[in-house]
């Protein structure tokens, strides 16, 4: 089969192709991305110019592009968005425009391609952020909680979750949902909390925590992620929304404290700062429904997958060091 990825230079993306290549490399792959300041071809230069893998800069809200593209594949994985809750709060509109109407022009391109008798699988990769807040009491996401998403962020993904579901519903595009708590690993973009904190403490450098850092979180290893992405893809039925999620909450302070004393650094490093706008306590996700019904779950416990991302951000300075200059900049 090829397959075409959509923001395959980003974070989760760009592990996806790898892991992907690497474990069914019968599978080719057609990388579209739009190369915005989070993207990095850099992060596949080894996949360039080898069979099974092929780069195209171009924006998910071209047409023309996207329907080319669908001619010559079998299948669709999306992965572009704009991805950074701060961001979203600051600048809404680029949010609206990729995460919701580029979105409907793949669902539409799949309409086309449907038009022609060809019916292509699109998976959505989407966020627990659309569940919204579970603050101070227990309890967990399930595939039927209610969306009530808090950020700009959040609510453009779950109005592409809604998109997804009604144009399923009226035009018959065949198309899945994954929605996964918070992934950490190597290639991750140096704005998000684990690899922005590495970053500042090998430079002893102040490490600027939210609020009093209570907010809490569920961490997946981004290769369990992509596991649980192509099991979905290859396996759910059609319609199908599955939660993945790695069963290890953490506090976000927790995770500061841990990283530093791994680093070898003192917790003078930490500096509070005012607490995001809006900014929910606590997500957790029940991902019981996947492992009942397509028998995925995560391989990689936290200490194993901690231990392999900090090694790769040692190892990898210079990437974390030109994408930190890009944020610094501004650049896009
Ligand atoms: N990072 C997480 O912890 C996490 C958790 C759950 C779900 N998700 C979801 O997974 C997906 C990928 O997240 P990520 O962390 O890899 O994001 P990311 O910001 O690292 O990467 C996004 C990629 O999309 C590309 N892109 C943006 N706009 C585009 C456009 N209009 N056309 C083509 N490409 C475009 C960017 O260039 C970039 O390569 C997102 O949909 C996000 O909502 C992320």
């Amino acid at each position: 089969m090829r397959l075409l990825v959509t923001g395959g230079a980003g974070f989760i993306g760009c592990n996806f192709i790898r892991w992907l290549r690497a474990r069914h490399p019968e599978h080719a792959v057609v990388n579209l991305d739009a190369l915005t300041y989070a993207g990095c071809r850099a992060s596949l230069a080894e996949l360039e110019g080898r069979e099974g893998y092929e780069f195209v800069h171009g924006d998910i809200l071209d047409l023309r592009l996207v329907n080319s593209l669908l001619e010559r594949v079998d299948g669709l994985i999306n992965f572009a968005a704009e991805s950074h809750v701060d961001r979203s709060i600051d600048d809404p509109d680029v949010f609206l425009r990729t995460n919701i109407l580029g979105l409907r022009v793949l669902l539409d391109g799949l309409r086309a391609q449907q038009a022609r008798g060809r019916r292509l699988r699109l998976l959505q990769v989407s966020t627990d952020e659309v569940y919204g807040d579970l603050g101070e009491g227990g309890g967990r996401f399930t595939e039927e909680t209610q969306l009530a998403p808090s950020s700009p962020y959040s609510a453009s993904k779950a109005a592409g979750d809604l998109l997804l579901q009604a144009w399923r519903r009226t035009f018959g595009v065949e198309a899945v949902l994954t929605r996964c708590s918070n992934n950490y690993g190597p290639y991750q973009f140096p704005e998000k909390l684990i690899p922005l904190m590495i970053w500042k403490a090998t430079r002893d450098e102040e490490l600027p925590v939210y609020g009093r850092g209570l907010n809490v979180r569920d961490w997946l290893y981004v290769e369990d992620h992509a596991e649980a992405l192509w099991t979905v893809f290859t396996r759910a039925a059609d319609g199908a929304v599955y939660n993945v999620g790695g069963n290890n909450e953490w506090r976000n302070i927790e995770i500061v404290r841990l990283l530093l004393r791994k680093l070898g650094k003192p917790e003078s490093l930490i500096r509070f700062v005012g607490d995001r706008p809006g900014h929910d306590l606590r997500y957790a996700i029940d991902a019981t429904k996947l492992e009942r019904e397509l028998g995925w779950r995560p391989r990689v416990d936290f200490e194993d997958g901690l231990a392999r991302t900090l090694d790769w951000y040692s190892d990898n300075k210079a990437w974390t060091g030109g994408l930190h200059r890009r944020m610094e900049d501004g650049t896009r």
